[in-house]
């Protein structure tokens, strides 16, 4: 009876996991949302017994604290998988590249801290909150997602000089994992970053800046990738992720891997 605690599952990526988990009625899922109203999830929750939506903010220490504390009383104590999969960027800044980083303590601390608040305090206060649970569990494993964005080959490969904040939050997020794997390891849990490869997460029609912005990106990766097409399904980049999850064992622990190219 695997079960599993997905946090930023209101829409997009986290709630495909929700999606896919549910459809196995052995699992128990528990999607961690902002606002358990959120019309995407709740009908997941209202079709699927095996979800409960819990309330809380990833970047709030007593409400995940909190949320932690109501996964216990439904899991008896006991959780197998956190994902943690919240994020968050400013679109104010998103843009600049490096050089553009203001002369003014507050503006460059706004500059960072949005992408930090969720990839590295979010993803240490949901892991710890939820670690004496996975401790129980039988699984043991912890998937922090985290991006190509931060990988520097990447960035040098396609020339992507913008999303700063994002890239340097999901840098650090591989960083931290590798710690927890190295900390958790004696208790036999596993820790993994996973990259989910470029997704369409949007909903609805795309603004035209938005349409603007993903044919840049295109040529950008195209540098890398000549045959890419574009966005791939949020349906297989989360299939290839949960086959990430299935396969993680102790020898590839603390490691960032790319879901599209694991091998289990
Ligand atoms: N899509 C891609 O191409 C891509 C590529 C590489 C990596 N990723 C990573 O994959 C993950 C999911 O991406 P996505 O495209 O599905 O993102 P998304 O559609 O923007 O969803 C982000 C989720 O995070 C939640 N969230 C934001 N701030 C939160 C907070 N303080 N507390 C709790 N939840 C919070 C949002 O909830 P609300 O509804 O409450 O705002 C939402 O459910 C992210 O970690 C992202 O960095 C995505």
């Amino acid at each position: 009876m695997p079960s599993y605690a997905i946090t930023g599952a209101s829409k997009g990526i986290g709630r495909e996991f929700v999606r896919q988990l549910a459809q196995s009625p052995s699992n128990t899922v528990l999607a961690i949302v902002r606002d358990p109203e959120s019309p995407g999830i709740k009908a997941l929750a209202q079709a699927h017994s095996n979800v409960h939506l819990i309330k809380a903010n990833v970047t709030d220490p007593q409400s995940i604290l909190a949320a932690a504390e109501q996964a216990a009383a439904i899991l008896d104590g006991k959780l197998d998988v956190l994902i943690h999969n919240s994020n968050s960027v400013d679109m104010a800044t998103f843009s600049l590249p490096p050089s553009k980083v203001p002369f003014d303590v507050e503006a460059t601390r706004s500059f960072y801290e949005e992408p930090v608040r969720t990839a590295i305090y979010g993803a240490a206060w949901a892991t710890n909150a939820f670690l004496p649970l996975i401790e129980k569990g039988d699984l043991k494993k912890i998937a922090h997602i985290t991006s190509s964005m931060a990988n520097t080959e990447v960035i040098l490969g396609t020339g992507v000089d913008y999303a700063v904040a994002y890239s340097i939050a999901k840098a650090g997020m591989n960083v931290q994992i590798a710690k927890y794997a190295a900390e958790l390891a004696p208790k036999g849990i596993k820790t993994v970053a996973i990259c989910p490869g470029w997704v369409e997460t949007h909903e609805g029609p795309k603004p035209p800046q938005l349409v603007e912005a993903t044919e840049i990106m295109l040529n950008q990766f195209r540098k890398m990738e000549p045959d890419l097409k574009g966005q791939m399904p949020v349906e297989e980049s989360v299939s290839q992720q949960l086959r990430v999850i299935n396969g993680l064992d102790a020898a590839r622990s603390g490691t960032v891997i790319r879901a599209r190219d694991f091998k289990a």
